[in-house]
Formats: structure tokens, C-alpha cells, sequence
């Protein structure tokens, strides 16, 4: 994900932007760049790759003496990886730089294009600062030019322009994607989230949407739709590790709370209009493909076993899941028309690997779903669709769970459409849904309250089950297995129809069951199975939109217009349940015991 950095001072400039926007490294990337005003005179660095080769290119240059200066880490969304798409963008006398989505930049850059304005990049980016000299040539000051250009972008930004014209000031806007201020005497410093700043700057101010000014002679102007305004700094905090949790008590609780602006980043440029594209494949790749098997480990097994319910039910294709750690040593029957799908967060999972090399070595195609760039897996693969949710911390995943999930579910569409199995009805209804889930995914503070409260109810007994049907048995089995993790306690997810086939022999009021019962998906079937255990005494957490009398505590969901909006809503209260009731219990949520992040050994 996209890092800002920025400066107005007397110190070193390029260190200043190398230091912070390696603070920022952690988001992920694909290029860099900064650019400095010193002395009225531009300077201008880019380079594709790590920070390493930008600071390489930047070797012999130095920016002692007064100055502004900006820095980029781009993480690609519009156009490729390249230095002409890298920020800063340049105008004639400007650059900028910045994070998130210009919605209306097609527009704009008609209407530049127009006056004659000749693009470089195929960025979104790029319009800012046209548009901010467009204004700027009509005789308007620079200030006037910077707001009337920020009045016009629709979307979300956090933005930093410079510009020859008054070298001696930073014009920021925020609206949507992060961004803060921190002040040392008469430095200002700019960034995207305070690691960068901190030991560098003793206050912050932390700006809100539709906020922007102008940094100049060691203070800042603010303005927002009802004119300037005042504003209060803050200390900023000294230690990094908890600046980075961003104020959350874990690592693992950040990343729930990130979920719904993460699954923005994972749908863009994927969905396009009453359709799914994917600049990663082409229709070729799928010609003769008749059936799909999908490898992974833990988590990631189970968004896998989620979609092979998608891939059957929308493309009409034969889909079947296996543990890598079991397929490797089963010596399976590999078909060429199969395509070889492997699921891996950290794209190093040493069974998923080497699962991908034997369907390699047996011609397979392949295609990787990972969140983590140039990682084995997808080196290994002929094609990878990155998830990009951003670095996941906490050894339980959460968000990249979300994410894959999303990603699959998008290539069933993806899928389906190429198929032909899809009527204009369902897509439509499909893409409507997938539109909506970042609403599914946001956590308020009523649930997460009520979930910590109930919680304590949940911290002895001999076991969970995790109950559902559908693809809501996969998802049981995830929130199963996020409660075993980090809670030590024991939990199972099962199919709901399954229990009275075994299972059932364990009801009594020390077994909690946490029954997932959506109202699009089979409704009436579970609340049978839910019935049967509760007649058996079981303890019930009913998850449901539905009120349902036999729950001991119940949750209400929201969000029951389509099963996948019940599906993401549904998990992030188990994944919240989880995290309160290893809270309580006192333990190291972010990294539980005997388990690691990335797991390289077979
Ligand atoms: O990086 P991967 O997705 O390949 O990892 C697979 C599993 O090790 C991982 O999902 C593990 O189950 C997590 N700790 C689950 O929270």
C-alpha cells in the first residue's frame, strides 16, 4: 500500500524522506520516488523496486540548507510498476504526491487534455498536478489554485503538492486515506502514519477528512469547507512498535478493524461496471480448463474450501480442495486440464509450495493467491492475483483470510462470465454484493462491546462447535480455528447437518456452540440442527439476522441481503469473539504460543 513522507526545514531532506518512507516500507510497494525544492531548483528522484535502488540513484545528491520535500512509496493500482507511474508526479514547475483514488480522474484529465495538457503516466495521480497549474495559469495564487484543484477530486487522498512558484511551502489535502502533520520547533514534518515521524517530531496533529492548508514558516494553515480553522497538536508517541498498532491493543485487532478499507483496495480496478477483470490473467490462460484444485494450509485452506462452493454453484465447474500437507504424499492423479490454485498469505508455507511444484512438474497451470509479492509462491506460479491486504502482524490472520476470500470469490464471477454460466440478473446481483461488503466488514463500537461482554460467559466448559452449512461450514471451521489459536481452549467447526452423525454425544450445558444461521442460506435446516442441540442442553451463541428464542446470547447480523455479505459480517464477529475471549484469558493475542507467522518447515 501507497506511503507519504514529507518536510519543510533546514535539516537533510533525502535522508529525512529515505528514513521515513522505509518506516513505511512494511505496507508494500513497487517503487519510490522524492523530489525536493532547495535553492528555488527542483530535484527529482525515481526508482522501481526497493528503497535500496532509489537510495542508490540518490547516492551523490545531499539538500542541506532550507527546503520542502515530498517522497512516495507506490504500490501499483493504475497503471504498471514503472518510474514514469512512480510519484512524485511533475507538472511543469510541480509535484505531487499521493495515497488512495482520484473516482473522477477520467474526467479531469479530459477536460486538461483538452487545454492541451500532455499526460506522462497512466496514473490518477498525475491530474492533481495539472490541474493545480491549469488553475495556477489562470492568474490565481497558488493557495487559491491548490483548493479550487482539491474542491474538484472526487474520491479519497491524502496529498502533498510542492511546486516552484513558493518554494517555500508544502500544500496538503486529506480526504480518506491517512495522513498527519508533525512539528520540532520550526520543522514540519508530513506522513502517512506517524512511524516516520517518531523521534523526529514531538507533536502531531492528526488530520480529519476534508481537511487542507499549507505548511510554510514553521506552522501550518488550516482550512476545511467552512473556511480556516484552529486546530490542537498532541505529543506524539516515542515508541514505535505501539504507534504502529495505531492505538489498537493488538496487532491482531487492527487488522479486523482494517478489513473494510483493505477489501476496497483488493476490488480495485477488478470490478468494471456489470463486470470482473483481472490485468493479472487473460481468457487464454483459462481455454481448456474443465476443473479446478485448490491447495493450501490453515486459514487459507478454508477460504479455499468456501470458494469451491462459489466455483461450482456460479462457473459450473468441478472444484476440489485439498491441505497441501496431505496432497503431497498422496500421490494424486493430476489432470493438464486441471488449474492448480494455491492460497497462502505469506506466500511461503513450505507444503503449498511444494504442492505447486509437483502440479508443475505434472503440466498443470497454476495460479497463486497471495498477499505477499515476489514471495516463493508466487514466483513459482504462471500467474499470482495479489490480495494486497497490506502486512499482516498478528500471527492469526484475519484481514488476509477476508481478502483471499474476496479474490476467489471475484474469480468464480471472473470464472463464471468466461463460462457462460452466469445470467445478467445474478452477475448484476453479484457485483452489487461485492460492492457492499466493505459496509459488512466495518466493526462499531455496540457489537464489539457486546461481544466483550458476552465473552466472559465463554472462558471454561469443554468445547466449542462451530456449526454451519454452505459455505458457512468453512467459515465455521476458520472461526474455530481463530479461537484454538490464540485461546488454547478447544473448538471444532462442523458442518451443521453433520453433528447429529456424532458430535451430538457431547451436548451438554458446557458445550458451547456458536451457530452461524444466516437468513439467505438455508435458514430453516440449521435452526433444525441448532434445535436438536439445544434440546440437548448445549449452551448457544446464535449468530443470525433472525431473533431466535432457544439462543442463550444471541447477535444480531445486519447485512442478510446476499449470503456472502452474511458470510463477511458473520466473520468478524467470530474473529472479535475470539480476540475478547483471549484477552480475558490473558494471552499474547498477537503471538500464541508453539505458532509462527510464516511457516517454512513441513
Ligand atoms: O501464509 P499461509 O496463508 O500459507 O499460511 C497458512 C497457515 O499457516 C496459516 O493460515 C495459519 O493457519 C494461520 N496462523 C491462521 O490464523
Amino acid at each position: 500500500m501507497c506511503g507519504i513522507v514529507g518536510y519543510v526545514g533546514l535539516k537533510e531532506k533525502k535522508e529525512i524522506l529515505l528514513d521515513g518512507l522505509k518506516e513505511l516500507e512494511y505496507r508494500g510497494y513497487d517503487s519510490a520516488g522524492i523530489a525536493v525544492i532547495e535553492n528555488k531548483k527542483l530535484s527529482n528522484f525515481k526508482a522501481v523496486g526497493k528503497l535500496e535502488n532509489l537510495a542508490l540513484k540518490t547516492k551523490n545528491y545531499l539538500s542541506s540548507g532550507f527546503g520542502v520535500a515530498i517522497g512516495h512509496t507506490r504500490w501499483a493500482t493504475h497503471g504498471k510498476p514503472t518510474e514514469l507511474n512512480a510519484h512524485p508526479h511533475l507538472g511543469e514547475k510541480s509535484f505531487v504526491v499521493h495515497n488512495g483514488i482520484i473516482e473522477n480522474y477520467q474526467e479531469l484529465k479530459r477536460k486538461l487534455q483538452g487545454s492541451g495538457v500532455t499526460f506522462v503516466s497512466q496514473t490518477d495521480t498525475e491530474t492533481i498536478v495539472h490541474l493545480f497549474e491549469y488553475y495556477q495559469k489562470q492568474n490565481m495564487q497558488p493557495f487559491e489554485a491548490f483548493e479550487k484543484t482539491v474542491d474538484e477530486l472526487e474520491g479519497a487522498y491524502a496529498t502533498l503538492l510542492i511546486s516552484e512558484v513558493e518554494p517555500d511551502t508544502i500544500f496538503f489535502a486529506k480526504n480518506g486515506s491517512p495522513m498527519l502533520v508533525g512539528f520540532d520547533d520550526k520543522d514540519i514534518y508530513f506522513a502517512s502514519s506517524d512511524t516516520p515521524i517518531i523521534g523526529k517530531a514531538k507533536e502531531v496533529y492528526y488530520l480529519n477528512d476534508g481537511e487542507y492548508g499549507y505548511a510554510k514558516d514553521g506552522n501550518i494553515k488550516l482550512y476545511d469547507k467552512n473556511g480556516e480553522k484552529t486546530f490542537t497538536k498532541q505529543p506524539l508517541s516515542k515508541d514505535k512498535f505501539t504507534a504502529q498498532k495505531d492505538g489498537y491493543r493488538f496487532f491482531m485487532e487492527k487488522e479486523i478493524y482494517e478489513q473494510s478499507r483493505v477489501m476496497s483496495e483488493t476490488m480495485m480496478g477488478r470490478i468494471n461496471g456489470n463486470s470482473i477483470h483481472f490485468e493479472e490473467l487473460d481468457q487464454e490462460f483459462l481455454n481448456g480448463i474443465d476443473s479446478i484444485k485448490i491447495c493450501a494450509c490453515g486459514t487459507s485452506y478454508h477460504s479455499a474450501l468456501a470458494s469451491s462452493y462459489l466455483f461450482e454453484r456460479l462457473a459450473r465447474i468441478p472444484c476440489v480442495v485439498e491441505i497441501a500437507s496431505e496432497f503431497r504424499y498422496k500421490e494424486p492423479l493430476l489432470d493438464k486440464n486441471t488449474l492448480f490454485i494455491t492460497i497462502s498469505q505469506s506466500g511461503e508455507t513450505a507444503d503449498t509450495l511444494e504442492a505447486l511444484k509437483m502440479a508443475k512438474r505434472a503440466g498443470l497451470k497454476s495460479l497463486s493467491i497471495c498477499n505477499v509479492d515476489n514471495s516463493s509462491i508466487v514466483r513459482e506460479s504462471d500467474k499470482t492475483i495479489l490480495t494486497r491486504a497490506g502486512i499482516e502482524k498478528g500471527v492469526a490472520s484475519t484481514k488476509a483470510f477476508a481478502t483471499q476470500t474476496m479474490v476467489l470469490w471475484m474469480l468464480s464471477i471472473y470464472m463464471a462470465i468466461h463460462r457462460k454460466t452466469i445470467s445478467q440478473d445474478v452477475l448484476t446481483g453479484e457485483i452489487n454484493a461485492m460492492i457492499h461488503t466493505p459496509k459488512a466488514l466495518l466493526v462499531n463500537d455496540e457489537l464489539h462491546t457486546k461481544i466483550h461482554r458476552l465473552s466472559k460467559r465463554y472462558l471454561h466448559g469443554h468445547g466449542f462447535f462451530f456449526i454451519g452449512r454452505d459455505i458457512f461450514y468453512p467459515l465455521a471451521l476458520e472461526g474455530a480455528l481463530k479461537l484454538k489459536e490464540i485461546s488454547y481452549l478447544h473448538a471444532e467447526g462442523y458442518p451443521a447437518g453433520e453433528m447429529k452423525h456424532g458430535p451430538i454425544a457431547l451436548a451438554d450445558s458446557h458445550l458451547f456452540t456458536v451457530a452461524l444461521m444466516p437468513r439467505t442460506m438455508h435458514y430453516e435446516k440449521i435452526k433444525s440442527n441448532v434445535e436438536e442441540l439445544s434440546a440437548r442442553d448445549a449452551t448457544i451463541l446464535a449468530i443470525s439476522p433472525m431473533p431466535f428464542d432457544l439462543a442463550d446470547d444471541f447477535i444480531q447480523t445486519r447485512y442478510d441481503s446476499h449470503p456472502m455479505l452474511e458470510f463477511f459480517e458473520m466473520m468478524v464477529i467470530t474473529q472479535i469473539l475470539a480476540l475478547e475471549i483471549s484477552i480475558r484469558l490473558g494471552n499474547d493475542v498477537d503471538m500464541p504460543r508453539n505458532l509462527a507467522k510464516s511457516v517454512t518447515v513441513e
